[in-house]
Formats: structure tokens, C-alpha cells, sequence
């Protein structure tokens, strides 16, 4: 037996007792001889004392101790001293005498300190097994442990049934680029990651499962973010005969359930719903932030006639002129104005106007073009007060509310405007448009998917192919301004899925090649269905506080894709490569 009970379990009414713990050193310090250790084991810590007077040998031989030393101590609980407590730890009255030490493994000199928080990412990762014994990531592994047990404890309430799809599957189009698995035994063949399972599960409705749902890994080629990785895990949920609002019944179920068991959080239910046209019209983003103001307001009827050359023709050409007030942000520095202005380049706007509102003056060089009836205009629909900084675009809509939404986010980083109290904005986001057009490809493209359906009123703007208008009985949950989850009501009838299909200019073979199986099994009595996928990595930092979904993994990939731990991806065998047919072009061989 290592241990009798665990190192965040011994009180006051302990002493006396003789107990063994077992765990890590976690620090040690000589004073004057006389041994202290904190012992660390997944629960806590309790100090251990050597003392010379007591047991010589003992105290010799801690001395040796190194922190992260793995030992086995056996003692008795004693009191601490009057006025040596430590109130921050549960075991801070108490202490071990030891009568029996057994080392149980040594460690190596530290790749850094477990006890600060290291600043190299790249040396954590690389021994990724060391930084997860640290309290706060051993906390988030747990934190994420009890969501997915209260995810499944919740669906299964619901009589959702958990199925397992396949790994080694075929593509499914998600908008990114798939990882393909080489075939041996079919040379020349290929399967592909899931992006997500959203082919098997629609399959299952199929099949009579009516509510399905899974803890599923999916696999991403895309470009990595703090919030994105090339392997994920979402609750994956699919339901039949159901519309948006059961979905939104089952979700907000659900996230309630998984936040009382992960931190004893009440949230409010039902979440507040706005349509895409009204949560970008509004935050400039399709997952607003609505934990501080500063929406956006459109002056379209201030400057339809304007003067200023550059409103007034954005406004002609069907364009909008918006802005944002930033109160009290009128002190910006020119490298705040400076990056704000590159922000707004890099998406899509020519420029950026601003005015300070100082010492009651309007500063800005555009504020010559305003006629007083503009300017009393302005005053009262933005509400501009001495220390005011009004930002301006005027632009395609898409590109006004894009870069005013960007500007909205970082200005309230930069003026700490999100509160530090903890807030759960839960939101739905609703009535998504169907379609994107993409400029590359000189094509429509789904937004979300091609199974998604789109919105019974609108179904007849496909025959005028006003593609642009139709929008999709498609969601999105979003917290915080993350997007945590999104889903759809599919098209479950063949002909409108042809009809999509049509739309995303597949031709008739391709959707045979891709989609003849989905297809196939429309015609074979397909239930109406619908269902979300919930990222939860992502709800998983959100509840642990973390500003990255690689703090709530137990072993991310780096934002190159990398493993540093493993080392992974790697080189392989030559054999290997012969085994599936394969050659490496001649830049790429090892
Ligand atoms: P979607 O592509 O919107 O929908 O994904 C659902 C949710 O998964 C999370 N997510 C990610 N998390 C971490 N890293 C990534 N690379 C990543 N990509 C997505 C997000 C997102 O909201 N099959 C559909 C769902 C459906 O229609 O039912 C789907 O996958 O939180
Ligand atoms: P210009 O007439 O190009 O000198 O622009 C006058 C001011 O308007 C400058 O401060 C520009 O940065 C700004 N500006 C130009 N185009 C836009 C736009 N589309 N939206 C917002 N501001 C703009």
C-alpha cells in the first residue's frame, strides 16, 4: 500500500493518527537543518517536517530531496506549531512527523519551475506530461471531465443514444481542407479525417435513431488560432422530426446542466436570440460580444446628400455609413490610431476617419466637410460627449459592419471595457444567409453546409437565383463573442437537395461521386431532421477561464500543427511509403 488517505485530506481531528502519503515533492526548504516539504498529489498538499531531534537519519536523507521527487512517507499527524498555519491550503493546520521515507523515483534537473507560470510555450509543450502536473491544467482536465460526463448525463435523460461514426471516413465538406489516410489494400485510394460527422448522423436519422448524439473527434486542415485546432472534439447532437426551437430547447438543456455540474452556475434560460442580419448590423460580427455597448449606428439618413465626398458616394454606390463612439477614448495614442487603421485595411475598408472630441472641439481633418445640420446630427444620434472618439466607416455593408465590428473588439481591449466580474452572454444567432459568394472560385458556396436547408419562404428565390437572399434555417450559439457551437435543419427531400447541389454548381456526376450515398438514402424515407454541433474545447476554456483551447487539451498541437512532445507529424520508413504506393517528390525526401 503507498498511501493510506490523499494529500488534501488531513484535519485537526487527524492528530495523532499514523498516516503514509505518497505524491511529488513539491518544494522543500532547509531551515537550519530541519527539513519542510510540501507533498503534491492530484488532490493537494500537505507539509511534511523532518526534524533532526527526532530522527536523524530521516532528516539526512530528506535533505537529499529535490523538488518533483517522487517519495512515500509514513508519520504522524501533528498540529503545527501556533501561528505557522497556512489558511490557503485545507491542510494548513496540520503536518506530518515522519517515522519511514521510501524514494520512490528521482528527478532529473527541471525543464522549468512548476510553481510559476512558464513563459515558453514551446517548452511546455515539449514536455507537455510535466506542465499538466500543474494545478491549473490539472484542474481544466478535470473541469473537462465533468462536461462531458454532465453532456452524456443530460442527453441520456433526453433518451439521446450515443453512436460511434467512423474515423477512417470519407470527406465531408465543412469548409476545410481534410487529412487524408492513404489505403493500402486499395492502392491509390484515400480516406479522409471527419471534419465533423455530419454525413453519419444524418445517415442515422435515416436509420431510425431519431436522437443521436457523440463526443466526436473531428480534424480540420485549416490555419490554427488560439480558438481552432487540426483536432477537436464536439458534442455532436442530430434529432428528427424536430424544428429550431426543440434544438434550442435540447442545447440550452443541456448547457445548463453542464454548468451547474462543472462550476454550480445557474445560467438563464432561454438565451436571447438575434438574426445574422441584426447581430452584424449591429456588433459588426456574427458572434457578438455584447458584454460592453458600443454598437454600431448607421448615419445613412444624416449623409444621404452629405458633402463629404467619401460618405455621400458610399452611400450612392448602395453602401452604408456607420460608426462607433469609443467614450471617453479620445486620449488614443497615434500607435493606438495606427493599428486601428491597419486593422480596418485589413478588412477591406480604404481608410479610416476618427474625431476626438476635446475640450469641446471635433478634431479631425473631415470635420471641415460637415454642414451644422450634419454635425447636430451626429451629436444626438451618437450621443458624442467631451472625450468622445468616433469612428467612421462607409462602405459595402459587409465591409462597414466587418471592420467596425473588428474596431469595436480591439478598442474595447485596449480600453479594458469587458468587465472583470464573470458574465455569461449566451446568444442565438439565427436566419444565417445559405450561401457565400466566393470571389476565388467565381461561385456560390454553402455557408455552413450543403445539407443545410434553407428557409421555407425563401425556397422560391432559387428559381430566380437570387442566391444572395436566401437564408438558411441555420443557428449558431455563441458566448461571450465565441462561437461555441452552430447547426441547421437539413434538407431531407432529394429533389431540394439536387436543387442545392445545382446552386453550388456541383455537376450531377460530382454529387454522385461524393454524395450518391446521401442522396440514395433521402429517397428511402428520410425523416425531417435537424442538429448542432457544440465545440467543446472552446466551452471548455470558457468555463476554465482560459484564453486558449490548448489549455483545456491534455496534448494540443503547436499553431503549426505540431506536436513538440512527440515530435509529430514525422518522417516515416521508405517501406512504409511503398506499402501504400506512395512517393515523396523529390524536394520532400528525408
Ligand atoms: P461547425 O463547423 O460550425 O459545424 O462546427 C461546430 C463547432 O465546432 C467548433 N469548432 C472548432 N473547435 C476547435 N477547433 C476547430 N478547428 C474548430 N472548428 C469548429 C466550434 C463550432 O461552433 N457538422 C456541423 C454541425 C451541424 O450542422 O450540426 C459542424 O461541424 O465551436
Ligand atoms: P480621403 O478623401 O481619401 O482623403 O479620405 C478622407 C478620410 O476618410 C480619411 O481619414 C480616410 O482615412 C477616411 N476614409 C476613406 N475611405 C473610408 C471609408 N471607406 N470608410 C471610412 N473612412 C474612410
Amino acid at each position: 500500500m503507498y498511501r493510506s488517505q490523499d494529500c488534501n485530506s488531513l484535519r485537526k481531528s487527524d492528530i495523532g493518527k499514523q498516516v503514509t502519503l505518497a505524491g511529488w515533492v513539491n518544494v522543500t526548504r532547509d531551515h537550519g537543518g530541519v527539513i519542510f516539504i510540501d507533498l503534491r498529489d492530484r488532490e493537494g498538499l500537505t507539509q511534511v517536517v523532518f526534524r533532526p531531534e527526532e530522527n536523524a537519519e530521516l532528516a539526512k536523507e530528506a535533505h537529499s530531496l529535490r523538488s518533483e521527487d517522487v517519495i512515500e512517507v509514513s508519520g504522524r499527524v501533528a498540529a503545527r506549531l501556533p501561528g505557522t498555519e497556512n489558511p490557503d491550503l485545507a491542510t494548513g493546520d496540520m503536518e506530518v512527523i515522519p517515522n519511514q521515507l521510501r524514494i520512490l523515483n528521482r528527478a532529473d534537473t527541471l525543464p522549468f519551475p512548476i510553481d510559476a507560470e512558464p513563459q515558453n510555450e514551446d517548452l511546455r509543450m515539449r514536455h507537455r506530461y510535466f506542465d499538466l502536473r500543474r494545478p491549473r491544467l490539472a484542474r481544466n482536465l478535470r473541469v473537462r471531465h465533468r462536461v462531458a460526463k454532465a453532456t452524456r448525463d443530460y442527453l441520456d435523460t433526453q433518451r439521446f443514444v450515443e453512436v460511434e461514426t467512423p474515423i477512417l471516413s470519407k470527406s465531408t465538406p465543412e469548409g476545410a481542407r481534410d487529412f487524408l489516410v492513404p489505403s493500402r489494400i486499395t492502392p491509390g485510394k484515400f480516406y479522409a479525417l471527419p471534419q465533423a460527422p455530419q454525413q453519419y448522423k444524418q445517415l442515422l436519422m435515416v436509420a431510425g435513431v431519431e436522437k443521436y448524439f457523440q463526443i466526436a473527434k473531428c480534424f480540420r486542415d485549416e490555419d490554427l488560432r488560439a480558438d481552432r485546432q487540426p483536432e477537436f472534439t464536439q458534442i455532436d447532437i442530430e434529432t428528427s422530426f424536430v424544428t429550431p426551437h426543440d434544438i434550442f430547447a435540447v442545447t440550452e438543456g443541456m448547457l445548463a446542466a453542464i454548468f451547474k455540474a462543472a462550476r454550480n452556475i445557474d445560467i438563464k434560460t432561454p438565451f436571447d436570440r438575434l438574426t445574422y442580419r441584426e447581430a452584424v448590423s449591429r456588433y459588426g460580427s456574427d458572434k457578438p460580444d455584447r458584454r460592453f455597448g458600443m454598437e454600431l449606428v448607421d448615419l445613412g439618413e444624416i449623409f444621404r446628400q452629405s458633402s463629404f465626398k467619401v460618405f455621400r458616394s458610399a452611400l450612392d454606390a448602395g453602401g452604408v455609413v456607420k460608426a462607433i463612439n469609443a467614450k471617453g477614448f479620445a486620449g488614443i495614442t497615434i500607435g493606438q490610431a495606427d493599428e486601428l487603421t491597419e486593422i480596418a485595411k485589413l478588412y477591406g475598408a480604404k481608410g479610416l476617419a476618427f474625431i476626438k472630441i476635446e475640450n469641446g472641439e471635433w478634431k479631425s481633418p473631415i470635420v471641415k466637410f460637415f454642414s451644422e445640420t450634419e454635425k447636430a446630427a451626429l451629436q444626438s444620434k451618437l450621443k458624442i460627449a467631451e472625450g468622445d472618439c468616433i469612428f467612421f466607416g462607409a462602405d459595402k455593408w459587409e465591409i462597414a459592419c466587418e471592420v467596425l465590428g473588428r474596431l469595436r473588439l480591439r478598442i474595447a481591449e485596449m480600453q479594458k471595457l469587458t468587465p472583470a466580474a464573470e458574465i455569461w452572454d449566451f446568444l442565438w444567432v439565427t436566419d444565417f444567409p445559405l450561401f457565400e459568394w466566393s470571389a476565388e472560385e467565381n461561385k456560390w458556396n454553402a455557408m455552413h453546409h450543403p445539407f443545410t436547408r434553407p428557409k421555407a419562404e425563401d425556397i422560391s428565390l432559387f428559381e430566380a437565383k437570387k442566391f444572395r437572399e436566401i437564408r438558411a434555417e441555420a443557428y449558431d450559439v455563441v458566448l461571450n463573442g465565441v462561437e461555441i457551437g452552430g447547426g441547421s435543419i437539413r434538407i431531407h427531400e432529394p429533389q431540394l437537395q439536387e436543387k442545392m447541389f445545382e446552386a453550388l454548381s456541383i455537376s450531377p456526376e460530382d454529387r454522385q461521386a461524393q454524395f450518391g450515398h446521401l442522396l440514395r438514402a433521402l429517397h428511402l424515407g428520410a425523416p425531417p431532421h435537424g442538429g448542432i454541433a457544440l465545440g467543446l474545447d472552446r466551452l471548455v476554456m470558457l468555463i476554465c477561464g482560459e484564453e486558449t483551447i490548448r489549455d483545456v487539451m491534455a496534448f494540443p498541437k503547436n499553431n503549426r500543427g505540431i506536436d513538440l512532445m512527440t515530435q509529430s507529424p514525422a518522417e516515416v520508413d521508405p517501406r512504409q511509403l511503398r506499402d501504400l504506393s506512395l512517393k515523396l517528390g523529390k524536394d520532400k525526401k528525408p
